[in-house]
């Protein structure tokens, strides 16, 4: 008996793809895309290094408007985890379309449906929940509620962490002085333990994570008023380059915190809801933070966000108010309960892990075969892929990065724009075929890179 195709695989002959019938970008995107920009400013770098346009999205698969179809290594950015207009996802956001689209925060047998949901697959314990409708808007939420509940007043966060562009949000990222943000008083940043690249190490050269933690007392004390209501942390960072810090950094973590009368947020936005094989990326460190964020997978595209905490910190929740225009409306309630669902009855969890083995072992035999490639790293299905001058020097390679980046998306692979790191970002519904595919790709656009730079 031959097996049933799963459902983004129906109507597509995934030998065939991907297929790139013009070039990409091709000649009507281009049209397209020089009207947009001639209205929108300040496009993000993934569109203008690429500006394609693309007109329908199923499943792994990106079809832009000259017809070109892209394997999709991007999910959006991190966002459509599940693939793209799953059917059961489709249907209920229109189903909640056609019936009720707002209530303010009124509750809906939708949003009772979905909160009892999250309350069960979320670690235990966890039991205080708000919506909201962007992963800024559930970030400040958090710093709301922390400063509630601790009567504190600043927050330490980690360089390369990123967390949105509200104010309190640019205030715990990189900034330049092009952005036009300043940093709100009592926000710091502290250095975070990046293993390829640690800053504090023992003598045998490995990363000290300890060592770190010594720094954040000596920081602490020195810097700060002490009055910290919380140290916020992105448990991977996404925009910093997939970058995992040492299995025993956040029990530390905690310790730290613990110690200090302070919570421990983990911005869980775009780690979060099976990215990582897990529903919370803490999860695979048995960490549980004293308030988490979600976003993107949560909808998997719809704008839905949430801040969840356990018992202790239900009652400051009750202090920050909840309600936005947006957050929690019965179409955003219908995305994340059915995408919730099918994370469940698709087993998508096991299937992240099952394609992270898969891509790391891939990745660490381009590794050795490719001197440009410095470090690669994954969990689940948020990886990446480090490029460097000289494996020795770990130099980056900021244009060996962009070269890469822009052939593969010629070739036909829809991923997020890199400078020395190379960020993917893969559906967890893939199977291994389509990952191989998509990772061959990266392959070819990486030895043809070396080859042009002479390596
Ligand atoms: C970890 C993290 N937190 C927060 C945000 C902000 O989310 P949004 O763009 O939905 O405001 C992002 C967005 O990339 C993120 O990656």
């Amino acid at each position: 008996m031959s097996k049933r195709l799963p459902w983004w695989k129906e109507g597509y002959d995934f030998s065939q793809l991907p297929k790139m019938k013009t070039g990409s970008p091709g000649p009507e995107s281009r049209r397209l895309h020089a009207r947009a920009a001639g209205i929108i400013k300040g496009l993000s770098s993934q569109v203008k290094l690429h500006p394609v346009c693309f007109k329908e999205g199923f499943g792994v698969v990106l079809t832009d408007v000259d017809g070109n179809r892209y394997i999709d290594f991007s999910s959006g950015i991190y966002v459509t985890t599940l693939g793209h207009c799953h059917p059961k996802i489709s249907e209920a956001v229109a189903r909640a379309a056609r019936t009720m689209m707002n209530c303010h925060d009124f509750t809906t047998p939708v949003k009772v449906e979905l909160l009892e949901k999250m309350v069960r697959i979320l670690p235990e314990g966890i039991n205080g929940i708000q919506l909201y409708d962007s992963g800024a808007t559930a970030v400040e939420a958090a710093l709301r509620a922390a400063r509630a509940y601790t009567g504190k007043h600043e927050f330490l966060g980690f360089m390369m962490d990123f967390h949105g562009k509200t104010g309190h949000a640019v205030s715990l990222a990189k900034m330049n002085s092009a952005n036009g943000a300043g940093r709100a008083q009592g926000f710091y940043m502290v250095p975070k333990p990046y293993p390829y690249r640690p800053l504090f190490k023992r003598t045998d050269g490995s990363i000290d994570t300890d060592a770190y933690i010594d720094y954040y007392e000596y920081f602490l004390a020195n810097a700060t008023t002490g009055q910290v209501a919380a140290f916020i942390a992105e448990p991977i960072q996404g925009w910093g380059g997939s970058v995992i810090p040492p299995d025993d950094f956040y029990s530390k973590l905690k310790k730290f915190c613990q110690k200090h009368d302070m919570l421990l947020i983990a911005d869980e936005v775009l780690t979060g809801m099976g990215r990582t094989g897990k529903y919370l990326a803490m999860e695979h460190w048995d960490v549980t933070a004293d308030i988490s964020t979600l976003g993107k997978g949560f909808g998997n595209g719809f704008p839905v966000t949430a801040m969840v905490a356990d018992e202790r910190i239900k009652d400051a929740f009750e202090k920050i108010s909840a309600s936005t225009s947006y957050g929690g409306n019965p179409m955003a309630c219908a995305a994340a309960l059915a995408s919730i669902e099918v994370i469940e009855e698709e087993c998508l969890l096991e299937n992240a892990l099952r394609l992270e083995d898969y891509f790391i072992k891939r990745m660490e035999k381009m590794k050795r075969e490719h001197k440009i490639i410095g470090d690669v790293r994954a969990k689940g299905c948020l990886l990446g892929i480090e490029m460097v001058r000289d494996q020795q020097s770990k130099e980056p390679f900021d244009e060996a990065g962009k070269m890469v980046y822009a052939k593969a998306f010629r070739k036909g692979l829809a991923w997020v724009p890199a400078g020395h790191i190379l960020r993917l970002s893969p559906s967890i519904i893939m199977d291994k075929e389509v990952a191989a595919k998509g990772m061959d790709i990266v392959e070819e656009a990486i030895y043809e890179t070396e080859k042009e730079l002479g390596y």
